[in-house]
């Protein structure tokens, strides 16, 4: 699995890449925010990227800013002109640009992912929440597909009335098993009493039950990361999959467990991925243990 850190703040890409461990970098725009925030807005952006698209050991993707696939492709091939001759550079453009309903703007992306691709400019399809947007991304030619995993769980959170910072916070753990299991549980309950199947399929009740904490037919986060996986899978696409939009280090272990291509990771995330209380444990126990005999090894004559 190849890993690419989530961030455009140079500091981290920097120290995540002397860690040996970084494949590729992801930004967006609230990213790229976040590093003009950290300099006051001091920042000559051209020169900033270029200097990550330099020391990127792989592919950096930079998102467009437009929604019509006119606009799109122009600042597609602006910036794959300007900072593909630095390394390499990926262009992400979202599935679907609407941000509300009967914009007719739903297909602006596909048609801007094809393009592009068609130009030979490597696509990441960003805002994938869905597997069949990610079945119509690689269709398209896309090159990446980005699936956001947390923002799927936090979803699903939400519409089983829980409040992000309030009832969970953004790095913890999506239990979908505990969901599973109470789910099954109150089916239990709502069926007793029901004698026939037919009265089951078209209980209400029942349907309500089983909508709950899950988004369409997608369990979790990683669960949207499987499916995509599998279709791609049944028909050899070549799009490569980034688990986008990861929370914790467990959800980085679940989607390495399926065989995503690449996991894209925020700093925190990455840094969490290297603790655990007993290897602490471990290191006082050996650094104490460390006998003058066993030192000398370690002394220049
Ligand atoms: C990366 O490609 C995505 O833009 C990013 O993972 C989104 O993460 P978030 O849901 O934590 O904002």
């Amino acid at each position: 699995m190849k890993i690419f850190i989530d961030t455009a703040d140079l500091e981290e890409i920097k120290e995540a890449i002397s860690w040996g461990i970084v494949d590729g970098v992801t930004t967006n725009p609230s990213l790229i925010k976040k590093a003009v925030d950290k300099r006051s807005g001091k920042i000559s952006m051209e020169d900033y990227i270029k200097e990550i698209v330099k020391i990127a050991p792989g592919p950096v993707s930079l998102e467009v800013i437009s929604r019509t696939s006119e606009e799109m492709i122009r600042e597609g091939r602006l910036l794959y002109k300007k900072f593909s001759p630095f390394g390499e550079v990926a262009i992400k453009i979202p599935i679907n640009p609407s941000m509300k309903e009967d914009e007719g703007l739903d297909f602006e992306g596909l048609k801007a992912i094809k393009q592009l691709s068609a130009d030979g400019i490597p696509v990441n399809v960003t805002l994938i929440m869905t597997p069949e947007q990610a079945l119509l991304a690689a269709k398209a030619g896309a090159a990446y597909a980005s699936p956001f995993a947390g923002r799927i769980d936090d979803f699903i959170r939400t519409n089983l009335g829980m409040k992000r910072g309030h009832d969970f916070q953004k790095g913890d753990y999506f239990n979908y098993e505990v969901l599973h299991k109470a789910r099954e549980r109150k089916l239990e309950e709502v069926m007793e009493g029901m004698s026939s199947i037919r009265e089951i399929y078209e209980s209400k009740d029942v349907d309500s039950i089983l909508k709950q904490g899950q988004d369409n037919g997608v369990y979790s986060g990683v669960d949207l990361v499987a499916r995509i996986l599998r279709i791609y899978r049944a028909y050899g696409f070549k799009t490569e999959v980034i688990a986008a939009s990861i929370r914790n280090p467990r959800q980085v272990r679940e989607v390495a467990e399926l065989g995503v291509h690449i996991a894209t990771i925020p700093f925190d995330v990455l840094k969490g991925m290297v603790k655990h209380y007993k290897t602490m444990e471990g290191m006082r126990g050996f650094m104490s243990d460390v006998v003058p005999q066993y030192r000398t090894l370690f002394e220049e004559s």
